[in-house]
């Protein structure tokens, strides 16, 4: 495993596929699009896009569905709202993060829930012929205090690495069937080599506990190999199946987030994820905690 920079392309572009219907969190869900659901008081696509701009990605693309314009909308400029907000001499501040710069973010539409895999083949056309990444929003990470961020941690890896990489973190065995898998080889640091990669195995055949949580680095040729991809898990296009399919062909490397992970694809790392960001929050941190303690008595 070399570690000397290699000076690959640099990562412009990022997919976001979110045109899942969110049926866990109906009825939350049934008109929010789940990526909008807030974690305290910024959506959860919003954390994501923010770890993207870190990493220094400048195009997003989003992968979205019926019912989910709501989530392209979020990163328009609300003139109506901001106008009022100016005159009244309200801080606009809070909608930075908000505002794509013109033509920066682009919608594509999986018109059939048919897999992941599926989602990131709608964004070929935009991706065209570089290296992109591609975030999964329910997969919230958030960088230790002074840290930086996963996708950031990733580029800066891939700069030296090449190739393709995916963020790897260890589970209870228990849990490995609902995610992908990996089967590692060297590893030196945070950097694990992937000899081979399985999607929701059953807790037997699972190579090991180093699951894919929702950040890749792919290289451009993973659409041609989406392209005649096969059902695979749970009878759908999987980006898994694809991507094993890469290893041997291209260097493939897994990297382990020095951060914290929060599920929130489940209602219980949704709360979780609320509950930690509020503790670490300067400006509510300990009103939480008083809180906390007195409802645990
Ligand atoms: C997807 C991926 C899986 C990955 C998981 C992370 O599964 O297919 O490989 O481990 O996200 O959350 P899903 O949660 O969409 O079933």
């Amino acid at each position: 495993m070399s570690l000397k920079p290699i000076s690959p392309k640099p990562i412009r572009k990022a997919v976001f596929p979110v045109a899942g219907l969110g049926t866990r969190f109906l009825p939350a869900t049934k008109v929010v699009p789940k990526e909008l659901l807030p974690v305290v008081d910024r959506p959860l696509i919003q954390y994501a896009v923010d770890e993207a701009r870190e990493a220094g990605i400048e195009q997003l693309i989003l992968v979205t569905g019926r019912g989910k314009t709501g989530i392209v909308e979020h990163f328009d400029i609300a003139y109506e709202l901001e106008h009022t907000m100016s005159e009244r001499g309200k801080d606009l501040s809070l909608l930075e993060a908000t505002r794509a710069t013109p033509g920066d973010v682009i919608a594509v539409r999986q018109q059939v829930p048919l897999g992941l895999g599926h989602a990131i083949w709608c964004a070929r056309a935009i991706v065209g012929d570089e290296p992109f990444a591609i975030f999964l929003p329910d997969e919230l990470m958030v960088a230790k205090p002074g840290g930086t961020g996963c996708m950031k941690q990733m580029v800066e890896t891939y700069e030296q690495v090449g190739g393709n990489l995916i963020s790897v973190l260890e589970v209870p065995m228990e849990q490995v069937s609902s995610y992908g898998v990996i089967d590692p080889g060297a590893a030196r640091g945070n950097l694990t080599e992937v000899k081979g990669l399985v999607e929701k195995p059953p807790q037997a055949e699972a190579p090991s506990n180093k699951i894919v949580s929702g950040r890749y680095i792919l290289q451009p040729e993973v659409m041609r190999v989406l392209e005649t991809q096969g059902k695979g898990a749970g009878g759908e296009i999987q980006l898994t199946d694809a991507m094993a399919k890469m290893i041997g062909q291209q260097p493939f490397h897994a990297v382990t987030f020095d951060g914290f992970r929060y599920d929130c694809g489940s209602k219980i790392g949704f709360v979780e994820a609320t509950l930690a960001i509020a503790l670490r929050r300067p400006d509510m941190g300990e009103q939480v905690r008083a809180i906390a303690a007195r409802l645990l008595t």
